[in-house]
């Protein structure tokens, strides 16, 4: 054998000795899995809502136990390899729960375990809120969970979770009674009240900062048979049906009921986009609707509705386990209670925005604006305070996110959509400011991070914790990760 022959078979064999997902799989116990492109496994787990949060890694890691986890995460750490954690695959921001390195999957961490007793749920830290729902059904028993039933426990719950049940129960956050996490350094430990009480505050809002969540236990909340449905209008009912979403927001002070107010822009078909039309889900936690309940809403002709009850929490949720297919964008921002002339403003940019990129000469599909009208109490529920987490920084007075949602199809436009969702953005934010409904983020006003844009003209994460919530989170990451190891994967980063 010649010398340069040596020395590249000598090179080919340290490329495999060093190659993460080698040195991985070497030492992951019996029941895990590695999978490499191209297999159905592969493909299957790096599945994304949006097609647009999708990478190609070099592997997909399937963990089966803690100490699984803890083989990745040193092997990432010591070869310095990007690595993504992947909880339901929701995240509208590439990178956040994708890589071109490692990819961890948490597919084996599914399952929902009750315990009457303990009055709690323990969730694995790879469930989807569907099979939460379906273990659950006929139980008597639920947990403040995802609207839509496809999203993951895992970032649904890490970035605060905004559920049916807020009004009541506050956020999916503030129901938490005790996280299980493997820590930067491979170690498996706990977070609750009483155990690493500085990582439970941080854990609640900050997302994979601190390590791999293996399991979430939440308080349990009884489910009795519910209402609910949702109701869409033609363009011209814009008025009324704002009207009666801030009436809704005004008066109501049933915690058991909730809407959801949507804004959309879509193709009339005609290569424009049609005027805005508006849409609610209108959704009641209980048995027997009170009189004069939504009525404002039932008074509106509807072009469509699913309006039924009483129904099971299973059969409002749904079994919409689907992918959306599309390309797209999220962007957030917060406001005080909304007034129906804000709630014009939003119309005209939608509409601005549909002529802008509605005209047949880009692939949009989608803009839309979510209105979440929840009761000013709503975030002090479970004796919860701005001390409770990370997120928000603020609970008095009650900020109303709201989700904004282009969609669409050409990856070639991808530039062009980032920069529209922006403008959108900043607009509705100088209406929203204009109007007196922005809270100064210098007392404490948010945005919220589940929704937020990545990127350099995105949110940062001062917008979602403010000054004195990101020191903390900072020195709980300096004691939990001083290595930095959580830096090799994406998302809100503090
Ligand atoms: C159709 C749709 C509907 C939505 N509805 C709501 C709603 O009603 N209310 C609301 O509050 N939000 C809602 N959201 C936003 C949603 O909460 C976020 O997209 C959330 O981050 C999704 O979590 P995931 O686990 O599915 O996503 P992923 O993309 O898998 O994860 C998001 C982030 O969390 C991290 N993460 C996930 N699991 C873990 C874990 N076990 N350990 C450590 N880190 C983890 C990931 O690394 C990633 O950075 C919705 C989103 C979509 C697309
Ligand atoms: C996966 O398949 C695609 C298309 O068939 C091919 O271009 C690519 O090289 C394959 N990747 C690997 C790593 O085999
Ligand atoms: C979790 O398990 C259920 C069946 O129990 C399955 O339907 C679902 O697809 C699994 N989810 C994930 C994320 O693997
Ligand atoms: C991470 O890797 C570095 C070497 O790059 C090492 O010094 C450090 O101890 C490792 N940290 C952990 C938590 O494994
Ligand atoms: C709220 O209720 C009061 C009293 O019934 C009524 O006067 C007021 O108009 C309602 N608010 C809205 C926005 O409808
Ligand atoms: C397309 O259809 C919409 C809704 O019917 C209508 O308002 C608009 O004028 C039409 N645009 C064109 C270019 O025909
Ligand atoms: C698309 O066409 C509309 C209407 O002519 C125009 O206002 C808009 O700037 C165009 N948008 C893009 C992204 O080219
Ligand atoms: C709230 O605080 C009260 C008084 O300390 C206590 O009795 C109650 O159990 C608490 N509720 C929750 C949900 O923690």
């Amino acid at each position: 054998m010649k010398s340069s022959q040596v020395v590249t078979l000598l090179a080919a064999a340290l490329r495999v000795a060093s190659d993460p997902c080698t040195i991985i799989s070497a030492s992951l116990s019996a029941d895990a899995n590695v999978y490499y492109p191209n297999s159905t496994e592969y493909t299957l787990a790096i599945e994304h809502w949006l097609v647009s949060s999708i990478q190609q890694p070099q592997c997909v890691v399937e963990p089966s136990s803690a100490q699984d986890i803890a083989v990745i995460l040193k092997t990432v750490n010591a070869t310095k390899t990007p690595f993504a954690v992947k909880g339901g695959g929701h995240s509208s921001n590439i990178g956040f729960s994708s890589t071109t390195g490692v990819h961890i999957s948490l597919a084996q961490f599914n399952y929902t375990k009750l315990d009457v007793s303990a009055g709690t749920v323990a969730i694995g830290g790879g469930t989807n809120w569907i099979s939460v729902y379906t273990t659950l059904d006929g139980t008597g028993f639920n947990v403040v969970g995802g609207r839509n039933p496809a999203v993951g426990v895992g970032g649904f719950t890490l970035g605060g979770g905004y559920s049916w049940k807020t009004n009541a129960h506050g956020l999916a956050l503030d129901n938490l009674v005790q996280l299980s996490i493997v820590l930067p350094d491979g170690t498996a430990a706990t977070a609750s009240a009483t155990s690493n009480p500085d990582l439970f505050f941080a854990l609640k809002g900050g997302f994979n900062n601190f390590g791999v969540v293996t399991e979430f236990t939440f308080r349990a909340v009884p489910q009795d048979l519910v209402f609910g449905g949702h109701l869409t209008f033609d363009a011209a009912q814009l008025t009324a049906v704002n009207a009666a979403v801030v009436a809704f927001e005004q008066n109501n002070t049933d915690t058991r009921a909730a809407v959801v107010h949507g804004i959309t822009g879509l193709p009339a078909g005609n290569g424009s986009f049609a005027a805005p039309v508006p849409g609610v889900q209108l959704f009641y936690d209980g048995p027997t609707l009170p009189e004069g309940m939504f009525s404002d809403f039932f008074a509106i002709p509807t072009l469509t509705t699913t309006w039924a009850g009483p129904i099971t929490f299973l059969e409002w949720s749904g079994t919409d386990g689907s992918v959306s297919g599309l390309r797209g964008f999220f962007h957030a921002f917060s406001t005080l209670p909304h007034t129906t002339e804000f709630l014009q403003d939003v119309a005209d940019e939608v509409s601005a925005f549909g002529t802008s990129l509605g005209s047949g000469n880009t692939s949009a599909v989608y803009l839309s604006v979510a209105i979440e009208p929840f009761i000013s109490t709503a975030l002090r529920n479970n004796n919860a305070t701005s001390r409770s987490s990370a997120y928000p920084p603020v609970r008095s007075p009650l900020l109303l996110p709201s989700n904004i949602f282009f969609g669409y199809t050409d990856a070639a436009e991808d530039a062009i959509m980032y920069a529209a969702i922006v403008q959108f953005q900043a607009h509705i934010v100088a209406k929203a400011q204009a109007r007196g409904l922005i809270y100064p983020e210098s007392q404490g006003g948010s945005t919220y991070s589940n929704y937020a844009l990545a990127g350099p003209d995105g949110a940062h994460v001062l917008d979602f914790y403010g000054p004195a919530h990101l020191a903390q989170l900072r020195s709980v990451r300096s004691k939990f990760d001083p290595d930095h190891v959580m830096s090799l994967t994406g998302g809100w980063k503090v």
